[in-house]
């Protein structure tokens, strides 16, 4: 990969192996629930930076929902697809859910892969720390997650807004995934990212 981001940011899931640690382990080696994200007044990044990431715990199911849910992407038309729906501490404890946070702690976006069917579920970045870098960063550590655990490619279902965002990024098109009403009542674009393929 030509990004060097995924090599600055510091991986608190990572072992000595530099595989990815259980978030059982995670938490035993900062049990404490620390400040990790607040809510985001100041994305305090100033043009484009490589942002802090590490392993969201599950006291951070609160914090991660705020950010989703004042998504600007996700309002009007969008909205129902978010209608009810929480990051819960449980979908935290099994998936790999990682956030970043900007030099004051707080979070500026997060993500969230699902490794048994390799999928991208989730990725958000505060609607003013957009355009730094963010998205970019923690894509690149997502794929290096991806990898570590053996993966050879990654699906995301996308928001459609965001389609050329992983294009750019190096993903491929695959399918239209269809509407599914009530909840998702428009087409969204599959898209794919080759884990090992340089970006
Ligand atoms: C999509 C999203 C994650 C991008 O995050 P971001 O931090 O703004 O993106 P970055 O600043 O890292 O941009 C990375 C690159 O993608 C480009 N890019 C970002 N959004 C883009 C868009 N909508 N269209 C075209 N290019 C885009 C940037 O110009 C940048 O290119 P460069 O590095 O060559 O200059 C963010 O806009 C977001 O959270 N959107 C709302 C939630 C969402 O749609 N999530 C995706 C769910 S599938």
């Amino acid at each position: 990969m030509k990004q060097v981001a995924d090599e600055r940011v510091i991986n608190r899931g990572h072992d000595e192996s530099g595989l990815p640690s259980p978030l059982w382990r995670a938490a035993q080696v900062d049990p404490s629930p620390r400040p990790l994200l607040q809510d985001s007044c100041n994305n305090g990044l100033g043009g484009h930076v490589t942002p802090e990431i590490i392993r969201a715990s599950r006291n951070d199911a609160e914090r991660l929902t705020t950010l989703m849910l004042r998504s600007a992407a996700y309002q009007g038309r969008y909205a129902s697809i978010l209608a009810g729906y929480r990051v819960s501490p449980d979908y935290i404890d099994r998936h790999l859910v990682f956030a970043a946070v900007n030099a004051h702690r707080d979070v500026v976006g997060f993500y969230a892969l699902l490794s048994d069917a390799p999928e991208l579920d989730l990725l958000f970045v505060a609607d003013n720390a957009q355009g730094a870098g963010v998205g970019r960063a923690l894509v690149g550590h997502m794929l290096t997650q991806a990898r570590a655990a053996g993966l050879s490619t990654v699906r995301v279902v996308a928001h459609p807004p965001a389609e050329r965002f992983y294009r750019r990024l190096g993903a491929r098109r695959g399918a239209t995934v269809p509407a599914a009403p009530p909840r998702v009542t428009w087409e969204r674009p599959e898209m794919w990212f080759d884990v090992d393929r340089d970006q």
